[in-house]
């Protein structure tokens, strides 16, 4: 692969898309990023303020929609590579209506691919998610060769998605790669995920909703050092290969809620068990044996040090979380950049 100079990066608003603009801007100081994000409600600028100023001629944002073919084609063509964030992720927004999750996921997915080969094929890395291998029972770990087994509609769409991108690699010869990371956590995530959802609640002394017994677990990992392996991939991932990444950090939800509590010196009686989600996946666990040996990746930060960190960030930036949490973090956008397209 001829080195990345210019990088257009979908969903670059959200919670991973915006820490891995921060976190690339630092680290690979010849990248100039182009964000495209058209600013569903998990589409927040407040998360990249002030990085065209920081970062001049260097970072640059985009307000449009995966699906826009035109738009889209015209980016890609402008650069030498795509990070494919763009998606509604939520779960149980999926269970509730999954019309969205195949309009951007998986058609959204399938015109950037078209746009990719319209320009005579770039670097593609796909951003997907260990949910696509469905859901483990206490023992084992997803590795790369596990069948696709998606159990939720977003999990679904996500798994149409990788199975496009896989298509165009055997059909078209793209040049693209698929990254499978386990749950995310850290600054700017929306407070409709288990950890800011818990930390923002109690910090407000509200009830903390934890489904059915709050036994079912999940494989954390610091957002950062999922940014790291997505550049790991773009930089030295094989065309074609899939790259799992996980945090070696498996947690009973409720084991997570007792530890937010805990830090903020909040008593236990703020949990409520409520009902439990829809076919709620029971264990992901991620071996990611594969990424550290052919990328060189490693994870970085523990469960513990993570943690610190993210609850600390939540304490420092409650105008951040509040401005979500009312809404009012919309209005930012024509504040702020007026009507520029
Ligand atoms: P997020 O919901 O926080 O952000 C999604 C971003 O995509 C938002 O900025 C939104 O405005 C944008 N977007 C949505 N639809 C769009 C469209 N049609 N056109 C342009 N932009 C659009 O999501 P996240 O948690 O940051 O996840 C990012 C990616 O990583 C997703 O593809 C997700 O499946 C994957 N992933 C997430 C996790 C996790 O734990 N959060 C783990 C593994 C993989
Ligand atoms: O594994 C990667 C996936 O992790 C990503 O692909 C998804 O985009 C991301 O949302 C996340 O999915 P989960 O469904 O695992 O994350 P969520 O934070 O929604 O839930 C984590 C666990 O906590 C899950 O077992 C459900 C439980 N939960 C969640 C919420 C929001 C509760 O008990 N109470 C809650 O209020």
């Amino acid at each position: 692969m001829s080195k990345v100079q210019k990088l257009l990066v979908t969903g670059g608003a959200g919670f991973i898309g915006s820490n891995f603009i921060h976190h690339t801007l630092k680290s690979r100081a010849g990248l100039i990023l182009t964000n495209l994000d058209s600013l569903t409600y998990a589409g927040n600028l407040r998360n990249l303020e002030g990085l065209e100023k920081q970062y001049q001629g260097r970072y640059s944002f985009v307000k449009g929609d995966i699906n826009d073919a035109t738009l889209t084609a015209r980016l890609i063509s402008e650069n030498d590579a795509v990070v494919h964030f763009a998606a509604e992720s939520h779960v149980d927004r999926s269970i509730l209506d999954a019309a969205t999750f195949i309009e951007t996921n998986v058609k959204g997915t399938l015109t950037l691919l078209n746009g990719a080969l319209a320009c005579g094929g770039c670097r593609f890395v796909h951003v997907s998610t260990d949910e696509v291998y469905g859901a483990l029972g206490d023992e084992g770990a997803f590795t790369e060769s596990t069948p696709i087994a998606p159990n939720s509609p977003y999990s679904a769409s996500k798994a149409g998605s990788d199975m496009l991108v896989r298509a165009f690699v055997h059909t078209h010869h793209l040049d693209a790669v698929i990254t499978r990371c386990s749950n995310n956590y850290g600054p700017y995530q929306f407070p409709e995920k288990l950890i800011p959802l818990m930390i923002t609640n109690a910090l407000e002394d509200k009830p903390l909703p934890v489904y059915g017994k709050g036994h079912n677990v999940r494989d954390w990992i610091y957002v950062v050092d999922h940014c790291e392996g997505i550049l790991r991939a773009l930089e030295a991932g094989k065309g074609g290969e899939v790259y799992n990444f996980g945090g070696r950090s498996e947690r009973k939800n409720l084991d997570v809620v007792h530890a937010i509590l805990k830090a903020l010196k909040k008593p236990e009686s703020l949990i409520r068990y409520v009902e439990d989600r829809k076919g709620h996946d029971w264990r992901y666990a991620i071996d990611c044996r594969k990424a550290e040996r052919e990328l060189g990746w490693r994870q970085s930060v523990t469960f513990e040090q993570g943690m610190e960190t993210t609850i600390k960030w939540y304490l420092d930036h409650k105008p951040w979380w509040q401005e979500v949490k009312t809404g009012a973090y919309r209005d930012f956008y024509s504040r702020y950049y007026g009507d520029i397209k």
